[in-house]
């Protein structure tokens, strides 16, 4: 059977996870978020004492890493060598972490083909950074969600605000996600880019209600 596949991609805070499981949810799909991977190989790297920016390294322990995805109450958690880490995946420290190990080519092909395999086996909402140019060429719909660098790190802050994290600043976060932007949209394999048959939503001025709906009238069609 023919599984139906949706690609969201885009920069960091642009919207891709609220957005696409909401989607997911409404649609009765699975929603796969692909960071929490990344995220996942960089946190090994640091509880290792490894500089992610380290190749050799960060190879080292690509070897015996397992990396599962599992859902709970439509939630997806990360199992990093069998522990739940989703929540220690999401500090500053790991999304730039992340980035790092992400320029890797050999983190990558790990990690897409975990993402392929489950995209084969299910009907998924999945986001990124490079899910309709490279992990699902043949996605039935590919979303591009982009967003002005300020009303993203307007949102970046206020999640963790929301999550207690109150020790950052706007520039903080603002540099962070340019720093990311950068290191995202020039690294040499798959890097973040808008696939030529995706549908580009500038949500700058959009509330999470319009683009939801409007990604959902584009699926009826
Ligand atoms: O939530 P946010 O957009 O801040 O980040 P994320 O989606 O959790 O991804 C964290 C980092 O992983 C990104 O900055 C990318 O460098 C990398 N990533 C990637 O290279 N490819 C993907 N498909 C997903 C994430």
């Amino acid at each position: 059977m023919d599984r139906i596949n949706i690609a969201i991609d885009g920069p960091a805070g642009a919207g891709k996870s609220t957005i696409a499981r909401r989607i997911a949810d409404k649609l009765g799909m699975l929603y796969i978020d692909t960071g929490a991977m990344y995220r996942a190989v960089a946190l090994k790297a640091v509880n290792n004492s490894f500089d992610t920016r380290d190749k050799d390294k960060v190879l080292s322990i690509l070897k015996d890493i397992s990396i599962n995805i599992i859902h709970m109450n439509k939630e997806q958690h990360v199992l990093l060598d069998g522990k739940d880490v989703n929540m220690e995946i999401r500090t500053p420290e790991i999304s730039i972490g992340a980035s790092n190990v992400a320029v890797i080519p050999e983190v990558r092909l790990k990690l897409v083909q975990i993402q392929r395999k489950i995209a084969n086996n299910n009907d998924v909402v999945m986001d990124g950074r490079d899910i309709g140019s490279f992990v699902l060429p043949n996605a039935n719909l590919k979303i591009f969600l982009s967003a002005s660098v300020d009303e993203r790190s307007n949102r970046r802050l206020k999640e963790l605000h929301e999550k207690n994290v109150n020790d950052i600043s706007f520039e903080d976060v603002k540099n962070d996600i340019i720093t990311r932007d950068k290191n995202d949209s020039t690294r040499n394999f798959a890097p973040l880019i808008k696939a030529e048959d995706a549908i580009e939503i500038d949500t700058t001025e959009m509330t999470i209600d319009e683009v939801v709906k409007k990604i959902i009238s584009l699926i009826g069609k």
